[in-house]
Order: C-alpha cells, then sequence, then structure tokens
C-alpha cells in the first residue's frame, strides 16, 4: 500500500494469524467517515449505539450497574503496515507504538465510555470514536470505576 506521508516508514507486513476473533456486535456512531470522526470520544460526545450479536446477549447481565466501560474494537478500515507514523502530517513520525493510531498491525482500539442505559442487546453509550458500523470485540467494566459493596465482577 502508497501514501505514505514525509517521514513514514511502511514494512512488509506477514500474512494474518487467524487468532480465532469473533465480531460480537456493532458499534452505531453520526460519523460515516473516518475524517469525520474526533481524535478521540469525548464524555460530553454524541450518544452511539452498541449492539451486541446473540448469542453473547446474555453476557449483559450485570452491565448496567456500571457508570463506565472499556469498549475494546476493531479498526476495520485501517492499514497494518506502518512503524512509522506522522499524524499531524508534517514529516515529524513516531512509532506506531507510541502512538494511539487506528493504524497498526492488530488494529485494536479501546475507549472508556460513559453508560447511559441499556435496552435489551443495545447499549447507549458516550464517549466513542469511530465510523458508523465499527465491529464489537469486546465489553468489560471500567477497572477505574467504583463498584458496588460486595459485587465481584472477577
Ligand atoms: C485515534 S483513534 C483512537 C481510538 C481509540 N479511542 C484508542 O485510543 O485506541 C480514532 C480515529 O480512528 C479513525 N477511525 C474511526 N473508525 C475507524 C475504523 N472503523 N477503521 C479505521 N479507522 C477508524 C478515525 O480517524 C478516528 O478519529
Amino acid at each position: 500500500m502508497t501514501d505514505l506521508r514525509a517521514g513514514e516508514v511502511a514494512v512488509f507486513a506477514p500474512p494474518a494469524q487467524d487468532a480465532g476473533l469473533v465480531f460480537i456486535g456493532l458499534i452505531g456512531t453520526p460519523w460515516t467517515r473516518r475524517a469525520d470522526c474526533p481524535r478521540q470520544g469525548a464524555p460530553d460526545g454524541p450518544v452511539c449505539t452498541i449492539e451486541v450479536f446473540e448469542p453473547w446477549v446474555a453476557a449483559l447481565d450485570g452491565v448496567a450497574i456500571y457508570a463506565s466501560l472499556e469498549i475494546l474494537y476493531w479498526m476495520d478500515q485501517s492499514r497494518r503496515d506502518l512503524v512509522r507514523q506522522s499524524p499531524a502530517h508534517d514529516g515529524q513520525s513516531r512509532g506506531t507504538f507510541s502512538l494511539r493510531s487506528p493504524l497498526r498491525p492488530n488494529p485494536i482500539a479501546s475507549s472508556v465510555v460513559t453508560l447511559m442505559r441499556v435496552e435489551g442487546a443495545r447499549l447507549f453509550v458516550r464517549g466513542l470514536d469511530c465510523v458508523d458500523g465499527t465491529p464489537l470485540l469486546d465489553l468489560k467494566p471500567d477497572r477505574r470505576e467504583f463498584r458496588a459493596p460486595g459485587y465481584c465482577s472477577k
């Protein structure tokens, strides 16, 4: 793949190994293009949806007690061969692992979101930054968050 900015370096990325990942849902956002997404989600950003697919809906039991969740998602429009990147287009490149860029060998993104409400298989949250239809990998309680006494999320 070409389209490198000044200072950026691509490598020959080895073929993907099958990690056995399963997309467990889809994220709904107002943004249809990457360029329209915020760089990072914000607590006062728009309400977005996280739809969990069957047979994983039963796994949502208990989620509603949390005010915030950590969401892991798959940046499916990312190239995966960059070792140096220039986010500001200024030729000042940095190593991929020193950035939160979605362009990485395994394009896994994470955000801590505010949970507004749960309706069946659908969560309504604030704090996402991905395009509409981005695949969901996982969700888990925000480990920085207070938990109700006696509750153990394991
Ligand atoms: C900088 S990343 C941050 C992601 C996550 N909050 C993190 O820190 O891991 C967010 C950017 O990824 C890009 N993006 C959004 N959805 C994407 C997708 N499905 N595939 C590839 N890139 C995407 C957009 O340019 C967006 O501004």
